[in-house]
């Protein structure tokens, strides 16, 4: 599927994983709905999409962990005319605090973040794109769905999840003409690790565990229009992931106890 003309959504574009993804799909001649919270972020990133590339840039200043604003948003790209095209599912954030901890209210945030809008998102772009016989949807996942660290408990199965819920989609869509993909990176140089108040300790972590936002989304878009359900970008982050899935779970929990560099 070629850019011109067609549009993609991209949730989390104010930063990171997700304004590298819209750097790349405007690149691509893409026209753009992108989501996130601080809106001078989305207004300066549109500027510069459509002065470089362009392209339509549409914002939409939202907070994900309203339970109202998935069906806002899918009405707002309906008063502008733009169908969804692709679904980019992209933001999400991660606490350092253990699931005993977190107040409830927090908690429930994270799942309406990044479990019921990611799911909601792609329901409601699905009558559009079965329509028109086609559609993208990436979905982030993490290399954290491959090993159960003991802090961040929830961010993991959050992300396992994402992972599984990716697969079955892409299942069930492939036929028709809908491809899902599971987009599951290790660090990626982006504010996530601010957020989550382990700038520090994850500065001390080695140069070649890292991976930068353009690398992540070159090699995750290039999953998508292959029409893989599962990408783990990076040859480290592969061998992570390709080495720790298939162990006994008793491993898995040693290794996510012992390895964790944030605790
Ligand atoms: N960086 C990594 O090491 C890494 C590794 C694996 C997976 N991931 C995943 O990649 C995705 C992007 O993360 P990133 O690394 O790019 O982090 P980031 O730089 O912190 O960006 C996160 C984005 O999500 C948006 N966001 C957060 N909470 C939101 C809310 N309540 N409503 C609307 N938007 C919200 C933020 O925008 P506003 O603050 O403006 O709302 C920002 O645009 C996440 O799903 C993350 O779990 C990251």
């Amino acid at each position: 599927m070629n850019g011109s003309s067609r549009t993609a959504l991209v949730t989390g574009a104010s930063a990171g994983i997700g304004a590298a993804f819209a750097r790349h799909l405007a690149a691509e001649g893409y026209s753009l709905l992108l989501v996130a919270r601080r809106s001078e972020r989305l207004e300066e990133l549109a500027g510069e999409l459509s002065r470089d590339h362009g392209v339509r840039c549409e914002i939409m200043v939202a907070d994900l962990t309203d339970p109202k604003t998935p069906a806002s948003i899918i009405d707002f790209a309906a008063e502008k005319a733009m169908d969804i095209d692709v679904l980019i599912n992209n933001a999400g954030l991660s606490r350092n605090r253990s699931f005993a901890e977190a107040p409830w209210e927090e908690l429930a945030g994270e799942i309406q973040l990044m479990i019921t809008a990611v799911t909601e998102l792609a329901h409601r772009v699905l009558p559009g794109m079965r329509e028109r016989g086609r559609g993208y949807i990436l979905n982030l996942s993490s290399i954290a769905a491959f090993v159960p660290p003991p802090k961040s408990l929830l961010y993991t199965a959050i992300k396992h999840y994402v992972l599984d819920m990716s697969q079955a989609l892409d299942m069930e869509l492939k036929p028709q003409g809908i491809h899902v993909t599971a987009l599951c990176p290790g660090f990626t140089y982006s504010e996530f690790h601010d957020v989550m108040g382990t700038r520090d300790e994850a500065n001390r972590l080695p140069g070649f565990l890292w991976q930068r936002p353009e690398e992540v989304v070159r090699e995750g878009w290039n999953a998508v229009v292959k029409g893989k359900p599962v990408c783990v970008p990076g040859a480290v982050n592969k061998i992570i992931g390709g080495t720790v899935r298939p162990l006994p779970v008793r491993l898995q929990y040693y290794l996510g106890r012992s390895m964790n560099p944030f605790q």
